[in-house]
């Protein structure tokens, strides 16, 4: 494999027979995405096939998908010719790079793969990527990983595999994948999916510590999957075993130096407490805009995801300190999201 990092990625010249191969994955997948795929997954499909060529007739160039992704969520892709170590490979995701293959599997068994290839990086993960929130997520779990220990790695690459590979929501009545590994494998996402609902496959919601003593099967398809109501809820749960990663200091993206600024001081926190007062203001003045002409928008989902996660409580307002006058503040209570009436 020749790449250099900062030079395009090199455009693969795939055989006839390797093109005929992604045609008959391509089509099959099509057909279940449509009845098994998350919405989410299916938004972002289109635009693949306009930007990047997504076609039967065709497999799709990392360049292009890399120049895409660019533009959408700010991730990028990689070439690298099989595994990476879990370390290295959750680094990656914290700056916001995947790591991809782009050999393809063997004709002989289309519908499932042991191993990554770019069938599964190209129809399982990508549309994914392409979601701002699902793409945060994944670098979420990726920044976490800086300076875990070995125990701790081993438990954010549980959480990777049961959500960003395999992973199982709800819409409405209906189970839906969102994980990559299901949705480029047709046929462990047929069996999955139709198996949940003839209770023939293990479902487990995704909680406590049970996700940790789970095998996590490579060579086949999966002894027990686990579900969120929501992939917020997913988020939800990947985030409170991140925090719960004991650091001296946390750490954060910064999209424009594409670097990580490590908060350790009280500048760093108020610099970055400004620029995030600055979003929510633009916010809530968006969201009274939009009321304006849509008077149905759920305004209480909103002010919930902001407030979600950010109580907190002034040093001196401790209940220790006797002299405090200082009640507990949530951060950006300047913020009004009128909600609403029930
Ligand atoms: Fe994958």
């Amino acid at each position: 494999m020749i790449y250099r990092h900062g030079h395009p990625i090199p455009r693969v010249k795939y055989t006839e027979e390797e093109v005929e191969t992604w045609g008959k994955i391509f089509r099959k997948l099509r057909e279940l995405h449509m009845r098994y795929a998350c919405k989410e997954f299916l938004e972002h499909w289109d635009e693949l096939a306009v930007y990047c060529d997504y076609r039967e007739d065709n497999i799709p160039q990392l360049e292009d998908i890399n120049r895409y992704l660019k533009s959408k969520t700010g991730f990028q892709v990689r070439p690298v010719a099989g595994y990476l170590t879990p370390r290295d490979f959750l680094a990656g995701l914290a700056f916001r790079v995947f790591h991809c293959t782009q050999y393809i599997r063997h004709s002989s068994d289309p519908f499932y793969t042991p191993e990554p290839d770019c069938c599964h990086e190209l129809l399982g993960h990508m549309p994914m990527f392409a979601d701002a929130s699902f793409a945060q997520f994944s670098q979420e779990i990726g920044l976490a990983s800086l300076g875990a220990s070995e125990q701790e790695i081993s438990k954010l690459v549980s959480c990777y595999f049961f959500t960003v590979e395999f992973g199982i929501c709800r819409e409405g009545k209906d189970w839906k994948a969102y994980g990559a590994g299901l949705l480029s494998s047709a046929a462990e996402l047929e069996r999955t999916i139709l198996g949940i609902q003839d209770g023939s496959v293990e479902l487990l919601p995704l909680d406590g510590e049970r996700v940790f003593s789970a095998e996590l099967v490579v060579t086949d398809y999966q002894n027990q999957y686990f579900f969120t109501e929501t992939i917020e809820e997913a988020k939800d749960f990947v985030r409170n075993i991140a925090n719960s990663i004991q650091k001296t200091s946390e750490l954060r993206y910064n999209p424009y130096t594409q670097t990580v600024d490590i908060l350790n001081s009280s500048d760093k926190i108020i610099d970055l407490a400004k620029d995030l007062r600055g979003d929510l203001c633009l916010v809530a003045s968006a969201l009274k805009k939009v009321q304006e002409k849509d008077t149905e928008i759920d305004t209480e989902l909103i002010a919930n995801y902001l407030s979600r996660g950010l109580d907190i409580t002034p040093y001196q307002s401790r209940p220790s300190s006797p002299t405090s006058s200082v009640s507990p503040t949530k951060f950006g209570e300047s913020l009004t999201i009128p909600t609403k009436k029930m």
